[in-house]
């Protein structure tokens, strides 16, 4: 009788212990592979961490550096035209604009999917898709990052993969940059301006630090000169030298540059006191522009003196002109709306 019985019993004990034995297993490897990817959809992905962005920032405008470089040593610009820029002047585009693009954009992308970003040439079809490690030894060993978290939502990422493509296709490499901002609330933070063919990188993190070579271009000396130096676009220099005369008298020095983002550079390394713009410009060109002159205390607004707003509603598109300065911006909006008012608000 009783080995009947547990010959009886032993059955459904090994039936429940290989379903048990299969939930372990199941249950282990669900652990492995799904969880992170739940918890993740649930919170941490919500975030994104300013530390890596700046690291990816750096990254994606060096790596479109690159691209840009090996364009021009190919002799394969591949130029056509995007039609006429606001002041009447062939806009080109050429494989440069394009390959560097799809690496800064899609490099960016992959690595910040909930992260709204605009860039130049988001109309340019990419066929890989193309990604890229963070890399921290991008940055200088004695750089203060710290690990700062935002909501993704409030994140804007502005990608100029090649300012002054102009420049570019007539081989004035000096002004031609690789740019990427990254705003917050509408404000840009984290502000990247890579000059391909010089291979430096200035970029700075607003209220934390700057790269050494930022740096370095801030300590140039002073221009021992009180007469105002404003650096203006050579494409269309007419129209703006007019302002800059207007507004700062027959003695002002003009230096005509091409580019956003070298025009930047010219005010942080003392070679102009001002950056001043008439016509519209779009936001990928001048938000990094803005984080770094931020970052070094210094302000860049509209000619009504009003703040730029890079949120991702804003257009993308800066109507009300442009006054970049370290530290005559007061001193300098001023002078223009001085001059407005004694000329029913126009300027030219
Ligand atoms: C312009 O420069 C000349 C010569 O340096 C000087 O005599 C004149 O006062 C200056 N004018 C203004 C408006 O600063
Ligand atoms: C500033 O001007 C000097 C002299 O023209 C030039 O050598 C230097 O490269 C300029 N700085 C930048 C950042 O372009």
């Amino acid at each position: 009788m009783n080995g009947r019985t547990i010959r009886i019993n032993r059955v459904p004990a090994t039936i429940t212990a290989i379903l048990l034995t299969i939930a372990l297993v199941y249950f282990l490897n669900f652990q492995k592979d799904e969880r992170p990817a739940i918890y993740g959809m649930l919170r941490s992905d919500n975030n994104v961490n300013l530390r890596k962005m700046l690291i990816a920032a750096i990254q994606a405008a060096q790596r479109g550096g690159l691209e840009v470089v090996d364009v021009m040593h190919s002799r394969q610009l591949k130029e056509r035209s995007k039609g006429k820029t606001a002041e009447g002047v062939n806009d080109p585009f050429t494989d440069a604009d394009g390959r560097s693009h799809c690496v800064m954009k899609q490099g960016l992308q992959r690595i910040f999917p909930r992260v709204r970003i605009f860039s130049e040439e988001d109309k340019e079809h990419c066929k890989d898709a193309y990604s890229f490690d963070l890399d921290p030894t991008v940055l200088h060993e004695t750089a203060k990052v710290p690990d700062m978290s935002v909501t993704a939502q409030d994140v804007t990422v502005w990608v100029d993969p090649l300012d002054a493509t102009k420049e570019f296709t007539e081989e004035l490499y000096e002004y031609v940059t690789t740019m990427v901002c990254v705003a917050v609330a509408g404000r840009p933070v984290i502000g990247v301006i890579h000059s391909p063919f010089s291979g430096q990188t200035a970029w700075a993190w607003v209220g934390q630090s700057r790269s050494e070579y930022l740096q370095e271009l801030h300590q140039m000396p002073r221009l021992n000169s009180d007469q105002p130096i404003i650096t203006v676009s050579r494409s269309h220099a007419a129209a703006v030298k007019n302002v800059a005369r207007n507004v700062f008298g027959a003695n002002v020095s003009l230096l005509t540059a091409a580019g956003a983002g070298y025009k930047v550079l010219q005010v942080v390394a003392n070679n102009a006191t001002a950056y001043l713009h008439t016509s519209i410009i779009k936001k990928w060109d001048i938000c990094a522009g803005e984080a770094i002159l931020r970052a070094l205390g210094g302000a860049m607004t509209t000619l009504d003196g009003e703040r730029i707003q890079y949120g991702p509603h804003d257009s993308s598109v800066n109507t009300g002109g442009l006054l970049a300065s370290l530290d005559k911006h007061e001193e300098y909006m001023e002078l223009i709306s001085k001059y407005r008012t004694t000329h029913n608000g126009k300027l030219s």
